[in-house]
């Protein structure tokens, strides 16, 4: 599913957290958004899933607007069709792996299947054995494959992951990494991950850096100066 945001400006208060962000995110990617802590990440994960409103601007689902200001439409988060995966996994510590996969589907009143869906959600993260334990029987890793399963059991066609990795040690943290860009890529589904960790950005090919009060950094225009000067710099040298 591609992800059109056209010039979205968020304020809270009157203070900016996110200034005429525009940005395309292509169907079937695996896009990192990368930015210092408090640049308006999550937020901008928020306004994607329609869990927190824009002032200004649009967003478009593969060519469908989600939301304008101007023209009155907002789709609600359920009506959105996006799997969510938070920092903290939120989990229901209460519920079974398998009610807090199945968990999804009963909000949605989506409840046909719904054994053999979550059956299929657990298998696709290697935890069909674990259906019957609690969160806290888990380890940190499990528990984070059991938030996989409850994003992508309801066939979203987009997972937004917000820092999903950063509760967990950095072995199984690479680990988790690539089992998370398999199984998306083997489902189909576009993903948009966001971390402010360089390193873990740079294991993900596509990459687009938020600064400072949600602007884009314009890395490539930048590069391509630098490149151009350079050149300029060498002929200098040559003609001299
Ligand atoms: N509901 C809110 N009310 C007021 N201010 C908020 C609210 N949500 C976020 N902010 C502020 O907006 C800014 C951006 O927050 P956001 O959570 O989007 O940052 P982030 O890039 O996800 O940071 P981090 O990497 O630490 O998770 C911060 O200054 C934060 O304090
Ligand atoms: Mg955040």
């Amino acid at each position: 599913m591609e992800i059109k945001i056209v010039d979205v400006t968020k304020k809270f208060k009157n203070k900016t957290v996110i200034d005429k962000l525009s940005l395309v995110i292509g169907s079937g990617s695996f896009t990192t958004l990368l930015g210092p802590s408090g640049c308006g990440k999550t937020t901008l994960l928020r306004m994607i899933a329609g869990l927190e409103t824009p002032d200004t601007g649009e967003i478009y689902f593969n060519g469908r607007c989600v939301f304008s200001r101007e023209k009155k439409i907002n789709v609600p988060p359920e009506a959105r069709g996006l799997g969510f995966v938070f920092q903290d996994f939120a989990l229901w510590p209460h519920m079974t792996v398998f009610e807090n996969v199945a968990f999804g589907l009963r909000a949605s009143k989506n409840t046909q299947n719904l054994e053999e869906k979550v059956h299929e959600a657990l298998h696709a993260v290697q935890l069909e054995d674990y259906a019957d334990r609690y969160p806290h029987q888990l380890s940190g890793g499990q528990q984070q494959r059991v938030a996989f399963a409850r994003a992508i059991v309801i066939e979203p066609e987009c997972i937004l992951f917000d820092e999903p990795l950063s509760a967990l040690d950095a072995l199984l943290r690479e680990e988790m990494r690539s089992e998370l860009k398999a199984l998306v890529s083997r489902l189909g589904i576009t993903a948009v991950f966001v971390t402010h960790d360089q390193i873990e950005a740079m294991s993900i090919e596509e990459t687009i850096q938020i600064q400072k009060e949600g602007r884009q950094k314009r890395q490539a225009a930048e590069e391509e100066l630098g490149r151009i000067e350079t050149e300029l710099k060498n002929k200098l040298i040559e003609i001299q």
